[in-house]
C-alpha cells in the first residue's frame, strides 16, 4: 500500500508518533511523512492509507487539523487513521470518541474508511507551565509531580505501543 503520514507538531512530541509509525509502517508499505502545512486534500489521491496527527488544543484536534479534515472531498476506497498526543495522562474512551469525530465526520463526507486512532501523553511545552498550574489551582508539590509525570513522554513504551498500533492498523 501507499501510505501517508501526516501531522502537525509544535514541540516535537506528535512528530516522534509519526516517526514511529513511519519506521513501522516502512517493513511492508512505501511510506511518505509531511507535515501538514506542505499539503492538501489533492495530494490525497497518490495514497491508500493516510495516517493523520496532531496535538490535542483546549480538548480537540489542533485546528488546522480540523480544517484539513474538513477540506477532503473525495476518498473512496481509502483508509485513514489518527493519532493524537496530549499533556494530560490519559483521557476516557468517550473523550477520544470525542477528539476524533472530525476524522470520522471527513470520512462520512469523502467516502474514506476510519480505521481508528492512538493516542498517548506528550510533555507539555514550559512556556505553559505557569498558565496551566494557576489555572488549575496547584500548589508546587502537586505541579512537581504532574511535571514528573508527564516528563519523557512520548516514551519508550508509547512508540513500542504507536508501532502496535501501526500493524494493526495496516493489517486490517
Ligand atoms: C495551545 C495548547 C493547548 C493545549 N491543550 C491541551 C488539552 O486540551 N489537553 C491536553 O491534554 N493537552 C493540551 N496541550 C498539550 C499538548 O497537546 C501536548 O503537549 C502535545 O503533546 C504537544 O504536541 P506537539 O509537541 O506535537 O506539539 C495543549 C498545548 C497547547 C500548546
Amino acid at each position: 500500500m501507499k501510505v501517508l503520514i501526516t501531522y502537525i507538531s509544535q514541540t516535537g512530541n506528535t512528530e516522534k508518533i509519526a516517526s514511529a509509525i513511519h519506521n513501522e509502517a516502512s517493513k511492508n508499505h512505501e511510506v511518505q511523512s509531511k507535515q501538514l502545512k506542505d499539503i492538501s486534500a489533492a495530494d490525497l489521491a497518490a495514497y491508500d492509507f493516510i495516517f493523520i496527527g496532531s496535538p490535542l488544543h483546549g480538548g480537540n484536534l489542533a485546528a488546522p487539523v480540523k480544517e484539513f479534515l474538513g477540506s477532503i472531498k473525495s476518498g473512496k476506497g481509502k483508509k485513514i487513521a489518527g493519532f493524537i498526543t496530549h499533556a494530560a495522562d490519559a483521557y476516557p474512551d468517550q473523550d477520544m470518541d470525542k477528539f476524533s469525530e472530525p476524522i470520522k465526520a471527513a470520512c462520512k463526507d469523502s467516502g474514506m474508511v476510519y480505521k481508528g486512532c492512538f493516542d498517548c501523553q506528550g510533555f507539555l511545552t514550559e512556556a505553559l507551565h505557569e498558565m496551566i498550574k494557576k489555572s488549575q489551582n496547584l500548589t508546587d508539590e502537586q505541579w512537581a509531580a504532574r511535571v514528573a509525570q508527564m516528563t519523557g513522554h512520548p516514551n519508550a513504551e508509547d512508540l513500542q505501543k504507536a508501532k502496535t498500533f501501526t500493524q494493526t492498523m495496516l493489517a486490517q
